[in-house]
């Protein structure tokens, strides 16, 4: 065998070959194997994440607080209470999502108190995943069990 040129049938090239594939394999099986939050977007009475909970009380308080109140319980002339509101508890996450990305102008005949809530809570920039932890969050006000 001539040294230095490659022929398909070179040892050292299947062994590269062997390498890289074994490689890719091993990095797709730690991938596939890593461990995901399997939470599905929709769960008002089952388990629901400590992570998802405490990364949404977080975003209450920091964003939605302001207008319903650190409890959740409302404040008057401000937003209206989230816990035990039936619009939010007969909702699907996947529905209370959708509400939350447009909001509820005060030409929107669900408004009842002539103040418009905010597309996002007024921050555009929280991501539809802040979102849902802030609604698993609300799940948890409701009643709905944690894991922990
Ligand atoms: C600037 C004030 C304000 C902020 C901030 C705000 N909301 Fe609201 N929200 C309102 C008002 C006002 C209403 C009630 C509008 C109406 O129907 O009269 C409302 C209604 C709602 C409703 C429907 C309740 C019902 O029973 O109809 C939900 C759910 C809700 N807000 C969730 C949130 C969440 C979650 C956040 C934070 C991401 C948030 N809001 C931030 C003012 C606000």
């Amino acid at each position: 065998m001539k040294t230095g040129s490659a022929s398909p049938t070179d040892p050292n090239l299947l062994m590269s070959a062997l390498v890289l594939v074994g490689g890719v394999t091993l990095i797709l099986l730690i991938f596939l194997t890593q461990p995901r939050n399997t939470q599905p977007a929709s769960v008002s009475t089952a388990v629901l994440s400590e992570a998802a909970i405490s990364a949404g009380r977080t975003l209450f308080l920091t964003v939605c607080a302001a207008c319903h109140g650190p409890r959740a319980t409302g404040i008057q002339g401000l937003g209206k209470p989230l816990v035990d509101s039936a619009f939010f508890n007969n909702r699907t996450d996947e529905e209370v999502l959708a509400f939350l990305q447009v909001g509820r102008p005060v030409d929107d005949p669900l408004n009842t108190t002539g103040i418009p809530m905010p597309a996002r809570g007024g921050r555009l920039n929280l991501t539809d995943s802040d979102l849902l932890n802030v609604i698993i969050y609300l799940r948890s006000l409701n009643g709905a069990a944690t894991n922990q």
